[in-house]
């Protein structure tokens, strides 16, 4: 009885952390349309050339971002894409795409 009382308590405690713990996916951002017509919506590239985002770290899809911002790295197309665009929506593109479920590996 002990054990299942037990039981039963770590159950009502643990649930809900485990649901606050799962990544709530982020809202869609307003700027989005800005990168879709080369990234898709959903980080599946529809340009050729353009590399698919989704499911991409969130760490490094931010440092990529920073580095087109800063000229680190020097691709005219990205640095155009992401001018107007303040840290805080880069920001929020870099969680959108790095939420989204990356595309399923092709085996040669
Ligand atoms: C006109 C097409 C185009 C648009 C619009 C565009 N991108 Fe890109 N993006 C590219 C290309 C091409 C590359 C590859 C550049 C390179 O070689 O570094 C790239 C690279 C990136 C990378 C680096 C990916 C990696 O694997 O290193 C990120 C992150 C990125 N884009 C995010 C964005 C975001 C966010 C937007 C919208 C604000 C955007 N892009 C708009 C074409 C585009």
């Amino acid at each position: 009885m002990r054990t299942f009382l037990l039981a039963a308590i770590i159950m009502v405690v643990a649930i809900p952390i485990k649901a606050r713990s799962q990544a709530q996916p982020p809202p869609r951002p307003a700027r989005l349309g800005l990168c879709a017509a080369c990234h898709g919506e959903t980080g599946h590239a529809v340009l050729p050339g353009a590399p698919n985002l989704a499911g991409q770290q969130l760490a490094y899809l931010r440092d990529a971002l920073s580095q087109y911002r800063d000229g680190r790295r020097d691709v005219p197309v990205m640095r155009a894409a992401i001018g107007p665009l303040n840290r805080a929506e880069l920001d929020a593109l870099a969680r959108w795409y790095s939420a989204q479920a990356a595309p399923p590996q092709e085996h040669p």
